[in-house]
């Protein structure tokens, strides 16, 4: 089972780098699974201006970072979305990093980390609907962290609930992600 943890904010001073890092490290002491921390600045993708669904394409993407991010999501069987809630709604950058894709997403496993002012409880909850249309298993644990009270001069500060927040959340991810496989 390979897992990746992707930071779905690309905007200059995010926050999502040191949320996803501190994830991450959480993840990677388990052996249960392997675990990838996967930064979405780091493909540059463009916005998707395809002729056809991407979904339909076969993934015979014609441009290279898009190739390059298939390529990425597909290694994986299950995944944590870090992400912001922006405008109380998902991050148009990462929305359109899965819009770009098709069944690399397909019957797999997404577990959430958010943060905002309100945890970024909205964004999920936009992501819950979003994820259906690829039959992904959406678990119900989550971690939502508060950025008022968690981020301070720019540093992440995690509450005390949090490390075991996200050892719920992995303990439920990874047997969903395996179980997941089996439809695959
Ligand atoms: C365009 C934009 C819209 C935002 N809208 C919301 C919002 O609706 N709810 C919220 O809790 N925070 C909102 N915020 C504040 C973000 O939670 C905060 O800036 C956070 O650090 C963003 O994550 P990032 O730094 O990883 O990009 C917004 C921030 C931006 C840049």
């Amino acid at each position: 089972m390979k897992i990746g943890i992707i930071v779905g904010s690309t905007r200059q001073n995010r926050a999502g780098k040191q949320i996803g890092e501190w994830v991450a490290a959480r993840a990677e002491v388990r052996t249960d699974a392997t675990f990838e921390l996967v930064d979405l600045a780091d493909f540059n993708l463009p916005f998707m201006t395809s002729p056809v669904p991407p979904a339909a394409l076969g993934k015979q993407y014609p441009e290279p970072e898009i190739q390059a991010w298939s390529k990425k999501i597909d290694e994986f069987d299950g995944f944590i979305l870090v992400t912001p809630e922006y405008n109380h709604g998902v991050p148009a950058a990462f929305k359109n990093a899965v819009d770009v894709l098709g069944s690399e997403w397909m019957k797999k496993a997404v577990g959430f980390v958010s943060y905002g002012a309100d945890g970024g409880v909205r964004a999920v909850e936009n992501w819950r609907v979003i994820l259906a249309n690829f039959n992904i298993y959406d678990i119900r644990n989550a971690v939502s962290i508060n950025i008022f009270t968690e981020m301070s001069d720019g540093a992440f500060s995690p509450n005390e609930r949090r490390a075991a927040e996200v050892k719920d959340l992995l303990d439920t991810l990874v047997p969903a992600a395996r179980a997941m496989a089996t439809l695959r």
